[in-house]
């Protein structure tokens, strides 16, 4: 990944193992400077080719002094750059400039009054006096040494921010990028502003200026783009990107696989066809994928053969586009970072799932991938810039295999239309209320058992339906939704009048983990 643009000189983030470090670039990006996540070992040299505008040094769960703790090159701080640590990165500043730092007399965690020694510091302008921080340690600075000056203090902690005396480097031993922490946007704001002079160039405005510019010189005159759209938000604005770029010679293929949700197809082809002169093919394989699903209950082998089949389906398609060279994914900057995807960022960590909508190398095209740069709220905001309607920018998460992981037991179109239609009056339902934002994602699960029952006058032995809504940030943890039982209740009778085949609705109440998102 280069630099996206000569004046959006990048803030580097040492990652140091918090969990933290994603929170801390997007923090820096809602500032309107480009984070970027780089491995904790990043030399100095090559930290320097990359023209930082800052260097932010994380957190993380060692102990500087401990034997193997990760380090820092020490040359980062004679770059000139301004520095910033966070707790475990503030420990690793002080010590490499001659403090010390020992282990906390107890482990301090959660809220802490912090109290600012220098109201007049540039750090902490408008900050109050006295202040909530975030701490989350078990070791802290014992001595700032004779080159820092200590700038805040906590009961416990009496190093709880610091200041080199004639260099910009700066330490914070609590969390400015949590929400914990009330002032932390505006400390880390001040960093950047009034410390490093931050141009404030990183806007998606500016960004899909550059992107354009980028595809045109990417794709020559002659050849044709493909892009897979799933539905969600990631493909439409990666396609939105491309279209405005390239115009009629990107071609977007959606592929009916009948695992969608009511309306899905429609939605897109309408959203599609309004707002960009791409051509859309609509290829409808919902037999070819109902067919593989046939008999199969084992939630892996259905994910592998939908995989398989959308594979199969997709190339069939794209042999059929002319000077079709390329292929145009949404792959976003967490994904980047956590499969080790950019040569200065931190080494691969284990992905989760794999998604259905990502096509093998041998399909030989090459690749483009406009979002590789940004989390998932900017491209939100990038959908809005390009005009994305809120149904598209704002829509859920589907997962790749559809509704066949929400069909539990042995997927058949008949199930699937019972599963379509709940899902579709519990999302109806979340829409009227407005819950649709709080929410990240809300969907109807069909369950493999039937349960006796009675209406009107007779005994009923139908299926059960349950309903699950989960509010999260990152979909790697997640809280089931307080949705308001009125809203259950609308949803449970609705669903239970309506949907020939249902006789019962339970709500599903279990957080991630121990549970997951879906069911299968
Ligand atoms: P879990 O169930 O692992 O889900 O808590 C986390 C997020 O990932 C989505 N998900 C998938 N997405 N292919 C996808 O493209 C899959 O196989 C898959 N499985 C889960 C899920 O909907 C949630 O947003």
């Amino acid at each position: 990944m280069e630099s996206p643009g000569l004046e959006d000189r990048p803030v580097l983030v040492f990652d140091y193992g918090s969990q933290y470090v994603k929170l801390i670039a997007r923090r820096v990006r809602e500032r309107h400077a480009f984070a970027r996540v780089v491995r904790h070992d990043l030399s100095a040299k090559r930290a320097r080719e990359l023209n930082p505008l800052a260097i932010i040094l994380s957190g993380g769960p060692s102990s500087v002094y401990e034997e193997g703790a990760p380090q820092c090159d020490p040359g980062l701080f004679d770059l000139g750059v301004p520095v910033l640590g966070v707790c475990y990165g503030m420990q690793l500043a002080c010590r490499a400039l001659g403090g010390t730092v020992q282990s906390s007399p107890a482990r301090e965690y959660g809220r802490a009054d912090c109290h600012i020694l220098d109201s007049k510091e540039p750090l902490f302008h408008e900050v109050p006096e006295s202040t909530t921080v975030w701490m989350s340690h078990g070791d802290q600075v014992k001595e700032a040494g004779s080159e820092f000056i200590p700038l805040a203090t906590t009961a416990t902690c009496s190093v709880a921010a610091v200041k080199h005396r004639t260099r910009p480097i700066y330490g914070l031993q609590f969390h400015p990028e949590v929400a914990h922490t009330p002032y932390g946007t505006l400390i880390l704001g001040n960093f950047l502003d009034r410390i490093c002079g931050s141009p404030k160039s990183w806007t998606m405005s500016a960004f899909l200026e550059r992107s354009i510019q980028d595809v045109r010189r990417q794709v020559g005159e002659n050849d044709r783009v493909v892009c897979g759209l799933s539905g969600g938000v990631d493909s439409a604005v990666a396609a939105g990107v491309i279209a405005k770029a390239i115009g009629p010679r990107l071609v977007c293929v959606f592929v009916d696989n009948g695992l969608l949700r009511a309306g899905e197809r429609d939605s897109v082809a309408e959203a599609f066809g309004k707002h960009s002169d791409a051509e859309l093919r609509v290829v409808d394989a919902s037999g070819r994928f109902l067919k593989e699903l046939n008999g199969v209950s084992d939630p892996q082998e259905k994910r592998i053969r939908i995989g398989h089949t959308f594979v199969d389906v997709f190339r069939d398609e794209a042999k059929s586009i002319p000077n079709a060279k390329y292929l145009a994914q949404g792959t976003l900057y967490p994904d980047v970072i956590e499969s080790g995807g950019d040569k200065d960022g931190p080494a691969a960590t284990i992905k989760h799932h794999h998604n259905v909508g990502g096509l093998p190398a041998e399909l030989g095209f090459e690749l483009i991938e406009p979002l590789r740069d940004l989390f998932k709220d900017e491209v939100r905001r990038l959908g809005l810039e390009l005009g994305l309607p809120d149904s598209i920018v704002w829509r859920h998460p589907f997962p790749g295999p559809g509704l066949a992981v929400r069909c539990l037991g042995p997927v058949s179109h008949d199930r699937l239309e019972i599963l379509r239609q709940a899902d579709a009056i519990f999302l109806d339902e979340i829409r009227r209320a407005g819950l649709e934002r709080q929410i990240a994602q809300a969907f109807a699960v069909l369950l493999p058992v039937s349960s006796v029952g009675v209406m009107g006058d007779g005994r009923t032995y139908e299926n059960a339906v349950a309903l699950r809504a989960v509010e999260t940030d990152d979909f790697m943890t997640a809280d089931w939704s307080r949705i308001p039982h009125e809203l259950l209740a609308r949803a449970s009778t609705r669903i239970i009048n309506s949907v020939k085949g249902i006789n019962r609705v339970v709500y599903d109440v279990t957080s991630k983990p121990p549970g997951t998102i879906e069911w299968e």
